[in-house]
């Protein structure tokens, strides 16, 4: 109940600037989000590196309603590929891009093209992209693109989310060889109609795509912070014997950072996802909607001024 209140608060532009000019927001912000510049990225990113960990990181903002803004996100991933290049942080650092900042709301050939793009840069600075999975009426769209993508960028990857009943059956289509393959439990409000609605069913359709992409012959990347389902993870490693180089773990900034340095040290590859920018309302909504203790939290930081 709390969880949808606060994704549909999510899309609400008079809840949106409460929260960006409530005075304290920027504290909670920046346990989430790295910072607002591209001097940012390269900070988090050679600080997680250092600790053992691998990077992908998201220019925040979605839902791009004009051309100009499209463009105007190409380019901030074209600028930050190059950066990464030049400091000697690819392929280490890779990039995650959500396709309706590219235009995919409302010109699916131009998101195509941007994404294309990011491609090549990405390419040409040694590193890979990955496609986020946003709500699940983008899904068929953004599996469409992937697959356009992959024919002159085979290691490009995409998040399938294990709360849509369709996602067992994605994962069996895109465990193939090179495919690379972010599997999560999904972070919008979607209907019963395509999606588990009690945490255990999607937890169980999680171990079943898991399954599956362990088993099969792409790379997966399995993204969750759940105790349970890392240890599911870990098993499932030794079991199809996959090593570090086979799979990877990954999690989001600022969230269960001891256990991302257990896994380091246990030998497995963990990537952290980083987000940052100035268009963090609709990632902040997310994040306190996994974890109504996250509220909490925001209270505190707004109480304690
Ligand atoms: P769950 O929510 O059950 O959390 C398990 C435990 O992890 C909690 O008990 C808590 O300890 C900790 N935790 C989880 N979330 C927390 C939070 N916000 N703050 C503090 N602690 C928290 N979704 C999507 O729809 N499309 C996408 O493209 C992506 N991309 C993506 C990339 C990566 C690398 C990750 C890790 C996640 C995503 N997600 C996503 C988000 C994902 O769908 C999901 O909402 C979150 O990962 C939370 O689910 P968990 O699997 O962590 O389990």
């Amino acid at each position: 109940m709390l969880r949808s209140v606060i994704l549909a608060a999510a899309r609400s532009s008079r809840v949106e600037r409460l929260v960006e000019t409530a005075p304290y927001t920027r504290d909670v912000v920046r346990r989430f989000v790295a910072g607002s510049g591209t001097d940012d990225a390269l900070r988090a990113t050679r600080e997680l590196v250092a600790d053992g960990c691998t990077v992908t990181l998201d220019y925040l903002g979605e839902d791009t309603v004009n051309p100009e803004q499209a463009i105007a996100t190409r380019e901030e991933y074209l600028a930050l590929l190059r950066a990464l290049r030049d400091a000697g942080l690819t392929p280490a650092a890779e990039v995650s891009v959500k396709l309706s900042a590219l235009g995919q709301k409302f010109d699916e050939q131009l998101a195509f093209d941007n994404a294309r793009a990011i491609c090549v840069a990405a390419d040409e600075a040694g590193t890979t992209v990955t496609l986020d999975m946003e709500d699940h009426t983008t899904t068929d769209s953004t599996l469409d693109i992937l697959a356009k993508l992959r024919k002159d960028h085979p290691r490009t990857g995409a998040v399938l989310q294990a709360y849509l009943r369709r996602t067992e059956a994605d994962c069996r289509d895109l465990a193939t060889a090179g495919s690379r393959v972010r599997l999560c439990k999904g972070a919008y409000r979607e209907p019963e109609s395509v999606a588990y609605q009690s945490a255990r069913d999607v937890d169980r359709s999680y171990v079943r795509c898991m399954n599956v992409l362990m088993s099969g012959e792409g790379y997966p990347m399995l993204a969750t912070h759940d105790p349970r389902l890392i240890a599911i993870g870990e098993d499932r490693a030794r079991w199809f014997d996959r090593g570090p180089g086979a799979f990877e773990f990954q999690m989001l900034y600022g969230i269960r950072p001891e256990e991302q340095a257990r896994l380091v040290a246990a030998g497995f590859t963990v990537r952290t996802y980083v987000p940052y920018g100035d268009q963090w309302y609709g990632y902040l909504m997310r994040r306190l909607a996994e974890r109504p203790a996250n509220l909490a939290f925001f209270g505190r930081a707004l109480l304690s001024r």
